[in-house]
């Protein structure tokens, strides 16, 4: 059994399809304003290891926009709460470089020791908000080879290519030889 600390329950969904035996644990904590997602996935271990019982993983992601150097990037959380879709839109309005990539830090605390799992999806930034599925910058990303945005995909085939797809199945791969 594995302690997924979130607030998302989008993440929770993506991830539990990956890996059936985790448990949402809806808490907060905090989130060091750092330069890399490995620093804060770091500090967030730490700061969980004496509070959580057992097992736990976490999850920080970012969306890097080549055009705008890196940006969101570590403020994702803080940009899609202020300016949203709308406002990196509009920040890459006339912009023709349009490259991004999605990246996910997993943080895997277990038998007491922290390791990190890895993924990142390329693609672009879309001309418009498209589709339902999915949360936060998803209406907005079309991942390279395709003509659809992640919030036009369903949960299985975002999955299947997305950072977060990626670093769980790295985490599945890990995790066997604690089994
Ligand atoms: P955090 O990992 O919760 O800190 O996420 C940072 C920001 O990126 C939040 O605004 C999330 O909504 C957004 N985000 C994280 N993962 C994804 C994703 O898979 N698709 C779209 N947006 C995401």
């Amino acid at each position: 059994m594995y302690k997924l600390i979130t607030h998302n329950r989008h993440k929770y969904t993506e991830m539990k399809k990956i890996i059936p035996e985790l448990e949402m644990v809806d808490m907060e904590y905090p989130e060091l304003q750092a330069d890399t997602l490995e620093e804060v996935v770091d500090f967030a271990i730490n700061y969980l290891r004496d509070k959580i019982d057992g097992n736990f993983i976490i999850d920080d992601s970012g969306l890097f926009i080549e055009a705008l150097n890196g940006f969101p990037g570590v403020y994702s959380a803080y940009v899609h709460k202020t300016i949203g879709n709308r406002g990196i839109l509009k920040l890459m309005d006339g912009v023709e470089n349009r490259r991004a990539y999605f990246k996910t830090v997993i943080g895997l605390n277990i038998d007491g020791y922290a390791y990190k799992l890895i993924g990142i999806c390329h693609g672009n930034i879309a001309p418009r908000e498209r589709g339902n599925n999915g949360f936060g910058y998803d209406p907005i990303f079309i991942p390279m080879g395709f003509e659809k945005t992640f919030a036009e995909l369903s949960i299985e085939e975002k999955n299947r290519i997305s950072h977060r797809g990626k670093a769980m199945r790295k985490l599945e791969a890990f995790i066997v030889k604690f089994r």
